[in-house]
């Protein structure tokens, strides 16, 4: 069979003119490596006390790789698969082939890649380690606004894949699951993306798919550190790592077309065009809540998006890492569009919860927009030096 179709290759070569037009694309394309000041040699350092891809300034594509655990998999499997994916990715956010790599050529372009990885219960059970499961390590409360379908539920680990390439992205995500193949199977999968690099100035906060500026008011680590991660303070394997938050949101645009400009803007209680507050003109003026117009109402809508989700409670803050996703349209429909709406906090019960809540409660987002995925995962620390991820939990 394998010298039949080598003989139908070579028949396919000669077909198409021979092999020499072949090998001079191929020769062309070598070497492989970018020059050493491309953007795409970029890299984040993967070793240190956290993991990486939490406060790293978004990349502009992600793979979010849902995966179940397979049977029997116990705490030694488990160290097994910790030990295979800390080499591979230590090797990849660098710019290096993972040990296994049967593309070595798509892991020359690094494009900042980062790798993040979290836990799902299971694995505290699997691992015989129930005792060391956080308490808000579960499915997140039902909320009325959800139509949740399990299609994009849950999950027992998840690998957060994020790149300023989308090639890059594929070929980690490809690598990482194929290694692990033995220990789990894959349960979904969500892309997304923000603007291409280069695209806008460094910085620039991002757009969703409804216009709007995203992520003005957002928690920065280097000022807040302890809303996101555990403090060695409070002790434990946690200690350095987080939790995280994955809620698919889909955004019903069509509907979303049928408000005017004022309408969507009240929505939010933000501009469009520069995302500044209603109240002010540069977009991380601070909102004015008080403000009312000449007609004695509230310039920011009292069920504005800004308004509900902003808390009263400093401690409830969280860092949202949101992406963009656009998949095919079903029959009949324009569109299936929404965020792959994503938050990093020390404590999910704590922090992410009570505001969701009230966004459950009233928010005029909630008109256009229906969360149909969700799940919740413990991140561990980083890898330091000679160490693997998740360590201070397995070993
Ligand atoms: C702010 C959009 C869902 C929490 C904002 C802003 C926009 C926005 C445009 C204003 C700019 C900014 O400060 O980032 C959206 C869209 C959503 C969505 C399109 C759904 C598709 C959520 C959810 C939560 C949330 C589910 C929390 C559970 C927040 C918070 C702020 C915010 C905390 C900052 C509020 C402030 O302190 O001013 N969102 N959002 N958002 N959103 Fe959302």
């Amino acid at each position: 069979f394998l010298r039949g179709g080598a003989a139908a290759l070579g028949g396919a070569a000669l077909a198409l003119g021979g092999r020499s037009a072949w090998d001079a694309a191929q020769a062309t394309e070598a070497p492989a490596a970018p020059p050493a000041d491309a953007d795409g040699r970029a890299t984040v350092p993967f070793r240190g006390p956290h993991q990486a891809g939490v406060d790293t300034p978004p990349q502009s594509f992600a793979a979010f790789v849902a995966l179940d655990l397979a049977d029997g998999v116990d705490r030694d499997a488990l160290i097994r698969l910790m030990g295979i994916w800390t080499d591979d990715v230590d090797r990849l956010a660098a710019g290096k082939a993972g040990l296994t790599d049967t593309e070595p050529e798509l892991a020359q372009v690094p494009a900042r890649l980062t790798v993040t990885l979290g836990y799902g219960p299971a694995v505290f059970t699997a691992a015989g380690l129930e005792d060391r499961r956080p308490s808000w390590l579960r499915p997140l409360p039902a909320f009325d606004v959800d139509r949740l379908e399990d299609r994009w539920n849950d999950g027992d680990l998840i690998l957060q894949v994020c790149a300023d390439d989308e090639v890059t992205v594929s070929h980690a995500v490809r690598l990482l699951v194929k290694e692990a193949r033995t220990f789990t199977t894959v349960r979904w999968v969500q892309r997304g993306f923000r603007r291409a690099p280069g695209t806008t100035k460094p910085g620039t906060t991002m757009r969703n798919l409804m216009g709007q500026v995203d992520g003005t008011r957002n928690v920065d680590t280097g000022v807040d550190p302890g809303l996101v991660w555990h403090t060695d303070a409070a002790g434990g394997w946690l200690a350095g790592g987080t939790s995280m938050v994955v809620r698919r949101i889909a955004m019903n645009l069509d509907t979303w077309d049928e408000l005017d400009r004022a309408g969507r803007e009240q929505a939010v209680g933000r501009r469009l065009a520069d995302g500044s507050p209603l109240t002010g003109t540069a977009e991380h003026d601070e909102p004015d809540l008080e403000a009312k117009g000449p007609n004695g109402l509230d310039v920011i809508n009292p069920i504005a998006h800004i308004r509900r989700a902003r808390t009263e409670n400093a401690a409830e803050r969280f860092l949202r890492r949101a992406y963009n996703y656009d998949d095919a349209p079903g029959p009949g429909e324009l569109s299936a569009s929404g965020l792959v709406f994503v938050t990093f906090q020390a404590d999910v019960d704590r922090q992410f919860v009570p505001v969701q809540r009230k966004l459950d409660e009233a928010d005029l987002l909630n008109i256009w927009t229906t969360p149909i995925g969700s799940a919740v995962f413990a991140v561990p620390p980083g890898a330091r030096d000679g160490e693997y991820l998740g360590q201070a939990l397995l070993e």
